[in-house]
């Protein structure tokens, strides 16, 4: 029985709000992958005492300052490689008195933030672009809001959240469309603090309502389950017989608007079984439950539109079980996956074509003939965690001879990734002992 770090997108979320909360709130299994840290590093800057993030997910206490506790910052808030962080940030200083400007690294400076800085702008929050076509570094100059009733084309849970505690911070009323849900923990964790937040279907979508946003929010106390997106990577490894038997993975989150992968790999043939789902019957919390899985036989399938935002992060790794799968698989509607830590899109085509497998770049997605033959050779993750570990776990497989340029960049969202590979490999003899030492050569 295994578990993996902490959910990303509700960790960033629980640091912000607890910070922004009246009182302590109390933290179990917040991920302390650089993403995370760079969240409490901001937070720091923006003088939140917040201590060291635990390295082994044990409680974390944080005195909440209230929005009005926090100041301008004295240095340039550095989001790192983190867009969850930047945008989110864009967000939450909108509504408050505070001058500050973000940065981060040079992929996250190269993507793209008048998604989030339009809106807010329309909402009266004042922004300096530095970078190109609106990129990062920005300054921000927030102050008093207008209530916003926004449509977003694209579903986006940053955009979203970005607007969401805009409207927290500065006291205002927001209503945001998008076409399909994204995930949806900026509104769970809203309510939890005894925020009122509504969604409600429409005919083109869905409408996310806060109302009234409370003057102080209460603190939290919140356990945040293992990363659906970094347990991904796991599953296909299990999938594919990495660890010689069937895989359990132990409290992994499984709100549905992140498991969109296990309904498609169900309909490419996959067996994995949820067990002891804690559907948490309040509406605020988040659904967690066990998954075994066993390696399986995988055929080819095909995944575009409102399943996009559902499992948009698992598409590098999916793209590499589909070169195991028999048949063909096509990937469409998922052109937003340029914009993401590296072209996703470009990335992933350029890869598995050096290392042999059948790939087509399509604009929105990948078409990819599965044929089972072995892969090798040298892959370039463009500093890219997620593009690292899909290959990592095709370089664990006894047969193939991946190597990976830039291991290191896992650390993003899954510290100890290829510890955790190795051992699980140990269990599948010396061919997935093998196969992982060549997964590692940078
Ligand atoms: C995230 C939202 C998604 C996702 C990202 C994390 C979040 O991005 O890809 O890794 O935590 O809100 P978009 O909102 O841009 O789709």
């Amino acid at each position: 029985m295994i578990e993996v770090p902490g959910d990303k997108s509700i960790s960033h979320r629980a640091l912000l709000l607890s910070v922004l909360a009246d009182g302590e709130s109390r933290l179990t299994g917040v991920l302390t992958g650089e993403d995370c840290r760079s969240t409490a590093s901001v937070l720091r800057d923006l003088g939140a005492s917040l201590p060291p993030l635990p390295g082994d997910g044990s409680e974390f206490r944080v005195q909440g300052v209230g929005p009005q506790g926090l100041r301008s910052p004295s240095r340039e808030l550095d989001c790192g490689n983190s867009g969850t962080t930047a945008r989110l940030l864009l967000g939450l200083l909108s509504g408050l008195t505070i001058e500050a400007t973000l940065t981060g690294d040079a992929s996250l400076r190269s993507r793209p933030m008048r998604r989030v800085t339009e809106p807010l702008s329309r909402m009266g929050a004042r922004f300096q672009e530095f970078g190109v076509d609106g990129r990062l570094p920005i300054g921000v100059s927030g102050g008093a809001l207008r209530s916003i009733v926004y449509t977003n084309r694209r579903s986006s849970a940053q955009v979203k959240g970005a607007l969401l505690l805009a409207g927290v911070t500065g006291g205002v009323e927001i209503e945001i469309s998008e076409p399909a849900p994204s995930r949806d923990h900026t509104e769970r964790m809203l309510r939890r603090l005894g925020v009122r937040v509504d969604q409600e279907r429409t005919p083109d979508g869905w409408k996310i309502h806060l109302t009234n946003p409370p003057a102080r929010l209460r603190p939290l106390d919140l356990h945040v389950p293992g990363d659906f997106s970094s347990a991904a990577f796991l599953i296909a490894f299990g999938l594919l017989g990495g660890a010689g038997g069937p895989l359990r993975i132990r409290n992994v989150g499984l709100n549905p608007t992140r498991t969109g992968l296990l309904d498609v790999l169900g309909d490419m043939g996959a067996e994995i079984e949820v067990e002891n789902l804690r559907e948490e019957t309040d509406p605020a919390g988040e659904p967690a439950g066990d998954l075994v899985v066993t390696p399986s036989e995988l055929r080819g399938g095909s995944v575009g539109g409102e399943m996009i935002p559902r499992l948009i992060d698992e598409i590098p790794v999916l793209a590499v079980l589909a070169t195991r799968a028999r048949g063909t698989t096509e990937i469409r509607d998922a052109a937003e996956l340029r914009v993401k830590e590296s072209d996703r899109i470009r990335v992933m085509a350029d890869n598995l074509g050096r290392i042999g497998a059948r790939v087509s770049e399509l604009p929105d997605g990948l078409r990819i003939e599965g044929d089972l033959r072995p892969l090798a050779g040298r892959v370039a993750a463009h500093g890219d965690h997620r593009v690292a570990m899909a290959f990592g776990v095709l370089g664990g497989l006894a047969g193939h001879r991946i190597q990976v340029d830039d291991p290191a960049a896992a650390g993003v969202s899954f510290p100890g990734f290829w510890d955790l590979l190795a051992e699980l490999g140990r269990m599948d003899g010396d061919g997935g002992v093998a196969g992982r030492a060549m997964a590692r050569t940078p």
